[in-house]
This record gives structure tokens, C-alpha cells and sequence, in this order.
């Protein structure tokens, strides 16, 4: 089987075992606070990707959110794992939280894939051959006028509250409205199929951006570090995403640069 099948696959019954997935009463732990949670089922989860990617794979090197990273130092295949993006929701709403499984290449991506897990729908992209939910193509709205744009963040505060955040305040002003799911993958693929414009997410990680930005990028889109630099593969950065590469820029240009502290 090719990674891309392997990864459909795992990523599917992933998905049926979190929608079965019931939440016992101290199943839940803190990492770095109260607002930064694990459950048994994201470590599970990951366990059981990793396995299976490894078993025909062994060679490959992954970066996952909840278990040190594993494999070759300088890899030629590195698979990046958040096995639940929006472990809030999950704990706290049972929707609104994903699979997300990236594959790339000596530098390059090969795949992108992100489940919906409570709607079932998944996204998908290949390097070169078109973003897709479940069988329907995808692409971004490609609109570019500010006072009609949608903007999603994962986390508001973060976004506009903290210090040094008046021209990010100035955009959530201009635009047409502001949203927030609560997960980094999900709302990169909504800008991918045109429900959202553009997407900011401040801290954000590898596991968290890799896979959506495979499909937002084969939708039309385009994604950047908050700076403006080419987004990095392996760092936490800062992260915007766009309909369009017109879009990204033109924000860029009207509402700063962002060289975001990660924590
Ligand atoms: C988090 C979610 C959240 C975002 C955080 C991420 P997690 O991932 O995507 O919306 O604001 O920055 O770390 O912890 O649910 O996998
Ligand atoms: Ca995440
Ligand atoms: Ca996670």
C-alpha cells in the first residue's frame, strides 16, 4: 500500500474510534496549564497512527504532538500527527476537532489530509492533483475586498487581546466578521474550501498546520508566517493563511507583520 492510501485509511478508523470514544472522569490531564489539555484518547490515537505508519514504513520519521519525535535525524519522509486538533472541543463539545496527518518529502509535500471527525468529512490533497472533500473538489473563495472577508482564529484572546495586537484589531474591524472553531486544521481547511477568507493562528505548531496547508495550498490558497517569511516546516511559527496569494499579500502590507512569540 502507498503512504497516501495507508494514511486514508488509518486516519478513517481513527476517526470511528473517536467518535465512539466516551471520556471518563480523570481521562483528562493538563500539560503546560489549565488551558493546554491531553486525554487518553489524543495519546491512544497517536499510538495507533504511529504504529501503523511505522509498520509498513519503518524507515519514515514522525513529529506528533503528544510523544517525542521519532526516527532519523536528517529523514528523507516525515509524517507530522496531531491526532486530535481541538482536544477542547473534544473534552468539552464531542465536534469541531480533527484527525490531521501531513507526509513530506526531502523538503516537499506529498499529502495532506484532515478529518472532520464528528461530520466525517475529510480533506484531502496530493501534491499537484487538487484539494478534496471527500469526493467533491474544493477551492478557495479567491474574494479579496476587506469588508468582505470571513477571518478565522483558533484563539481569540491570543489574536487580539495581548499586547502589540492594534493592527490585527484593525483587520477583525475592517472584515466582514470574525469566527473561531478552536482548531488550527479545520479552520486552515476552511479558508481551502472557500467558508472562510483568511485564517490566523499565533502559536501554532508543525502537527497543528502541516497537513491543511497541503490542501489549502492545492485549493488555491496561500499561507505564510505572520511575518511574512516562507511558513518553516519543523518550528511552532505564527500562521496566516489565505484565499489567495493576492490576499495574503495585501494583508501583509495593510495590517503589518507579525513576529509572534512562541510559548
Ligand atoms: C490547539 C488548537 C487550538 C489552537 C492551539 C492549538 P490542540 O491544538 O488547534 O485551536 O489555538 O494553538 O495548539 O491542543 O487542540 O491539538
Ligand atoms: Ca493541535
Ligand atoms: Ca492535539
Amino acid at each position: 500500500m502507498e503512504r497516501f492510501e495507508l494514511a486514508v485509511a488509518l486516519v478513517r478508523q481513527a476517526g470511528a474510534a473517536l467518535r465512539q470514544a466516551r471520556l471518563e472522569a480523570d481521562a483528562v490531564r493538563c500539560k503546560t496549564g489549565h488551558q493546554d489539555l491531553v486525554t487518553v484518547w489524543d495519546k491512544k490515537t497517536e499510538q495507533f497512527l504511529r504504529q501503523g505508519i511505522l509498520n509498513e514504513f519503518p524507515a519514515d520519521a514522525i513529529m506528533g504532538e503528544e510523544f517525542p519525535a521519532a526516527g532519523d535525524a536528517s529523514p528523507e519522509t516525515v509524517w507530522y500527527i496531531d491526532p486530535i486538533d481541538g482536544t477542547t472541543n473534544f473534552i468539552n463539545q464531542h465536534r469541531n476537532y480533527a484527525v490531521s496527518v501531513g507526509c513530506w518529502q526531502r523538503g516537499e509535500p506529498l499529502f495532506g489530509l484532515v478529518l472532520d471527525v464528528e461530520n466525517d468529512r475529510l480533506y484531502h490533497a496530493r501534491a499537484g492533483q487538487g484539494a478534496w472533500c471527500g469526493e467533491r473538489r474544493i477551492e478557495t473563495s479567491r474574494r479579496k475586498n476587506i469588508p468582505e472577508l470571513l477571518l478565522f482564529t483558533p484563539d481569540v484572546i491570543r489574536t487580539f487581546l495581548e499586547p502589540g495586537r492594534d493592527e490585527l484589531l484593525r483587520l477583525a474591524r475592517d472584515v466582514r466578521a470574525v469566527r473561531s472553531i478552536g482548531s488550527v486544521a479545520l479552520e486552515i481547511c476552511a479558508v481551502a474550501c472557500g467558508e472562510a477568507d483568511l485564517c490566523v493562528a499565533l502559536r501554532s505548531c508543525p502537527w497543528d498546520h502541516n497537513a491543511a496547508r497541503v490542501i489549502l495550498t492545492e485549493a488555491g490558497g496561500a499561507v505564510a508566517a505572520a511575518s511574512g517569511k516562507p511558513l518553516p516546516l519543523n518550528e511552532p511559527c505564527a500562521v496566516l493563511a489565505a484565499g489567495s496569494t493576492e490576499a495574503l499579500e495585501l494583508v501583509l502590507e495593510r495590517y503589518g507583520r507579525y513576529e509572534a512569540p512562541q510559548q
